[in-house]
């Protein structure tokens, strides 16, 4: 009997520095990688940029549609700027499947970075709830900033608190995350609590402004 083959996790704006250091992560853990772009071109590079850092990892680009078409798992990680032009657009078919959104809407005025205001209400994880019904969104990665991602010569190290109201595709995501070494995936439950998450992050912007630092979270039980 011919093995299973592994649907590839998908990166929607996987050109982008979270996008592409998401992927550099999870291609040394030895998941199959598609990095999304609206142009191609592009996500051919990143693509080819990945398997340059990541000798034998399998990671391939694709026009975004495309790439969420042949994955289980997508994450979708665009600017909030451009988030409600995605998912309004319809072209991204995620019914039954899990989004992992790890978008913040932050913006700096005046040197200070705020929380933007989330249409509809809550957070930009509880937007993509309402805008795809039927995709199992969960909220993960806000906290961990992209330069870390990026690094593969230094550990990472912390919590990725992650929430969704969808307690399976939760658990899948927490599995997910189990194989980034050092990483603890850390549950908090319902998809509201992406606020939280959100708010969190314009608070460790601040502070790496503050302390010219790229600041992520451990949580102490
Ligand atoms: N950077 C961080 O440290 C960090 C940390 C935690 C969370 N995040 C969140 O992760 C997400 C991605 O962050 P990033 O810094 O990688 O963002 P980014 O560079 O601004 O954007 C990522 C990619 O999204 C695509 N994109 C841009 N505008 C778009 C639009 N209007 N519609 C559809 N796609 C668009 C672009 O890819 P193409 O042009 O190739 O399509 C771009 O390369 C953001 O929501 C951010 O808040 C970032």
């Amino acid at each position: 009997m011919l093995a299973a083959v592994k649907r590839p996790l998908a990166v929607v704006g996987g050109t982008g520095p979270e996008g592409i250091g998401l992927a550099l992560r999870f291609a040394v853990a030895g998941e199959p990688i598609v990095i999304g772009s609206r142009v191609l071109a592009r996500a051919l590079d990143a693509a080819a940029a990945v398997r340059a850092a990541v000798p034998g990892a399998d990671v391939h680009g694709a026009e975004n549609a495309d790439a969420v078409a042949s994955a289980g798992t997508v994450v979708l990680s665009v600017p909030f700027s451009g988030l409600a032009e995605i998912l309004a657009a319809g072209r991204l078919v995620l019914d039954g499947k899990i989004v992992i959104d790890v978008v913040v809407p932050v913006a700096f005025r005046d040197g200070f970075c705020e929380l933007l205001p989330v249409p509809g209400g809550g957070s930009a994880g509880e937007m993509i709830q309402r805008a795809l019904p039927a995709a199992r969104v969960v909220s993960a990665f806000k906290n961990l900033p992209a330069e870390r991602l990026r690094d593969l010569a230094v550990p990472l190290e912390g919590d990725v608190v992650l929430c969704g109201n969808d307690a399976a595709a939760r658990a899948e995501v927490a599995a997910l995350i189990a194989r980034l070494p050092r990483l603890r995936a850390v549950d908090a439950g319902a998809l509201a609590n992406a606020r939280y998450l959100e708010a969190l992050t314009a608070l460790l912007l601040n502070l790496n402004r503050r302390h010219r630092a790229k600041t992520s979270i451990a949580i102490l039980f």
